[in-house]
């Protein structure tokens, strides 16, 4: 919707600034977005452009000024007028955990043991960092960390960037208030920043790192010197508190209790847990600990426990303090969801595909309320990365739905004999060799047609629809048979007979006659069915087609050098060496042998005329942007026609395709005179079978 500007830039200033305020909140704390983004940012860039027309009249609450700011040399010091307070914690998980808090406000109160029970509200404990919100006239002025508790650091700048938190407070509330609460980050918040970091660090960038867990990410972001990669980070905030007040009366809203409290934050934009709740007494209390570690797994961010608080202001004031921490609150914690234990070994598991992934076994932990004695170190890389050896003492971390993981190593506490992690270059089960192709972070293992932990896969692999065809021979049957010990491998499946299949689970003898049947029918195939049934890794339909026709006999593409496999339609470099690698395992062609024996037979063909790809003896080097496909994309293409592709121009470089931003290479390319083409140009040079 367009609305006129109307009055003076102060006053649409004002307007626009009301207006995307309203937006934010909905958007970042409601989770209820009004507008599309695409209008907020219209409206967002008006407000900008009248700013930047009437510098003086930008303020610092302006929606403007959340992003930007110049990078410090070290955070101020700020001293806070009422001191930040811990909280005494409570570990006892039993319902003695909330007795015992109870008993001790009754006692301080002066409260019988038959009398009416206490109120109190129930909080979630977040795991973040706390802060303290400084507004002065409605307009905030300054953020702190907690710091010791008196002095903090100012890291307004930081906290500006979090869209959760308002800039500015309604004209109801004081002269002077102070808001405290949990700067967070959200799970998904935080996989993402690791995953960028992750991809900073492969591209070689310094001084990047992953973050142990979202509190050291969201700690580490709000500690950030330079704003501006604070706003990349996408930090959260929940209200909890207050500081100093003033005038505490007077015109303004007065609290009697700390639940209004809460509400009145929260009708001034704050984020307050949609979980917070008044519970009397410590029965109450219990069941909201018990229904908060049941759900933990399921919130979006990580807590550590729970917080109780007495209620009533007045009563939390009769309470007091001892040393630093009130009387008149708890926090009940959950068990932790970080651990340390030892590493007792590295074992490499085998997937149904063939991917190998290296476990870390681990002296038997309890962590995120489970008992935890393996972690998944994912690949070679992240095994590397994290440095995981044997002997080694090391944090484990389960948080959310999240499988366990191993998150750090603890240096000092290595032995000094322990050795580095290395993948094994072959199969731990079948012994096959497990390879790593170019630009993949997993090994796996190329024993597909004989290892026992490919078997269920390769088998409904080969029984597909689209391969050697087995009608009724699905998912669960093969389970049975592997799990039975009935089929190791794929041989074994025409040695079945009516009496062990009979005996089979949910087996009649009809369905049982049917599918001796169907097997008997599957041994009359077809050369591409059966080449694709053999589950080759990038051997798929349409390639296994193609190699049927070229090489005519199965024994001929068994035996094809990778220059031979090369020459094939569609066969680049990669799929070339997966071919070979998989007919180089003596155990893959003896599962092929007796396939045969046990009658498994097709047409043979004659090999098809040899018809040169189009690029083959070219070389080609890409440089730039190009308009469709991606770079990775052109060099498969190329090299699947029989092209090469080279890093760097020389006089033997053929073509230089070209796109946006081409730089150095291009400048090459002219003084060497050599060919420079377009994407266009390239295509058509693949569609055509010469040029
Ligand atoms: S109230 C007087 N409420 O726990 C009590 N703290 O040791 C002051 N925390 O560093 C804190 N969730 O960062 C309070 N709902 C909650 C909380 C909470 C997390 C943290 C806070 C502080 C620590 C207290």
């Amino acid at each position: 919707m367009f609305r006129r500007p109307s009055g003076s830039p102060a006053d649409r200033i004002a307007a626009l600034r009301k207006e995307l305020q309203r937006h934010v909140h909905r958007y970042y704390v409601l989770d209820e977005p009004s507008i599309p983004d695409s209008e907020y940012d219209k409206l967002f860039r008006e407000l900008q452009a009248l700013e930047a027309a009437h510098p003086d009249l930008v303020t610092p609450d302006s929606p403007t000024q959340r992003v930007g700011g110049k990078p410090l040399d070290q955070f101020a010091s700020v001293r806070h007028k009422v001191p930040m307070l811990s909280i005494r914690t409570e570990t006892d998980t039993e319902a003695t955990g909330t007795k015992n808090f109870d008993a001790r406000v009754r006692k301080e109160l002066g409260l019988s043991e038959s009398g009416p029970p206490v109120e109190y509200v129930a909080e979630l404990k977040f795991d973040g960092l706390a802060v303290n919100l400084r507004y002065e006239d409605r307009v905030l002025v300054q953020a702190a960390t907690r710091g010791d508790g008196e002095v903090g650091e100012d890291v307004t700048q930081n906290i500006r960037t979090i869209r959760q938190i308002p800039l500015q407070l309604p004209k109801e509330a004081p002269a002077v208030m102070e808001v405290r609460g949990e700067v967070y980050m959200r799970r998904p918040d935080f996989e993402a920043l690791n995953e960028r970091q992750r991809e900073k660090m492969a591209q070689g960038a310094k001084g990047e790192k992953t973050f142990v867990n979202p509190r050291n990410a969201a700690a580490g972001s709000i500690r950030q010197l330079d704003p501006a990669i604070a706003a990349q980070r996408h930090l959260s905030f929940f209200a909890y508190g207050v500081g100093e007040i003033t005038p505490q009366a007077e015109g303004g809203p007065v609290f009697e209790t700390h639940f209004e409290l809460l509400q009145t934050l929260k009708s001034w934009g704050f984020p307050v847990a949609a979980q917070t709740r008044t519970a009397k007494g410590a029965a109450e209390l219990m069941a909201f600990y018990q229904a908060i570690g049941r759900k933990r797994d399921s919130l979006p961010y990580d807590i550590d426990g729970v917080v109780y608080k007495v209620n009533s202001l007045a009563l939390q004031k009769k309470l007091g303090f001892v040393t630093r921490e009130p009387r008149w609150a708890v926090a009940h914690k959950f068990p932790a969801q970080e651990q340390l234990t030892t590493v007792l070994g590295i074992d490499v598991q085998v997937g149904r595909t063939g991917k190998l992934t290296p476990v870390a076994r681990l002296a038997p932990v309890f962590v995120g309320g489970v008992t935890v004695t393996n972690a998944t170190l994912h690949n070679e890389d992240e095994a590397r990365r994290k440095d995981v050896r044997v002997g080694d003492t090391v944090i484990v971390r389960r948080a959310g739905d999240v499988i366990p993981e191993v998150v750090s190593v603890l240096p000092e506490k290595r032995l000094p004999d322990a050795l580095q992690f290395t993948m094994p270059r072959q199969c731990p089960v079948c012994g096959a060799a497990a390879v790593r192709e170019e630009g993949e972070a997993d090994y796996r293992c190329t024993g597909g047609l004989f290892c026992a932990a490919q078997r269920k896969e390769a088998i409904l692999h080969y029984a597909h629809r689209r391969a050697v065809e087995i009608e009724g021979l699905g998912d669960k049957l093969v389970e049975q048979l592997v799990d039975a010990s009935v089929v190791r491998t794929l041989p074994d499946l025409y040695k079945l007979d009516l009496s062990t299949l009979a005996s089979l689970d949910r087996m009649a003898e009809k369905s049982a006659n049917n599918l001796l049947e169907a097997l008997e029918k599957s041994k009359q195939t077809t050369l591409p069915r059966f080449v694709f049934g053999l589950g080759i890794r990038h051997v798929g339909e349409a390639t296994a087609k193609a190699l049927a026709s070229h090489f005519g006999k199965l024994d001929a593409i068994m035996d094809a050098t990778e220059e031979q496999l090369l020459e094939v339609s569609d066969v680049g470099p990669i799929v070339a060496k997966s071919i070979r690698t998989f007919f180089e395992q003596a155990h893959n062609r003896e599962v092929v042998e007796q396939l045969r024996a046990c009658g498994v037979t097709w047409e043979e063909g004659e090999p098809a005329k040899r018809v040169p790809k189009p690029l083959t003896g070219k070389t080609f080097v890409i440089t730039g942007t190009l308009p469709s496909l991606s770079r990775d994309e052109a060099k498969d293409r190329i090299e699947a026609a029989g092209g090469k592709v080279a890093g760097s121009v020389s006089r033997k470089t053929d073509y230089v395709v070209a796109g946006t931003e081409a730089g150095s290479k291009l400048a090459k390319a002219q003084e060497l005179d050599v060919k420079v083409i377009d994407e266009a140009v390239l295509l058509a040079f693949l569609a055509s079978p010469n040029d």
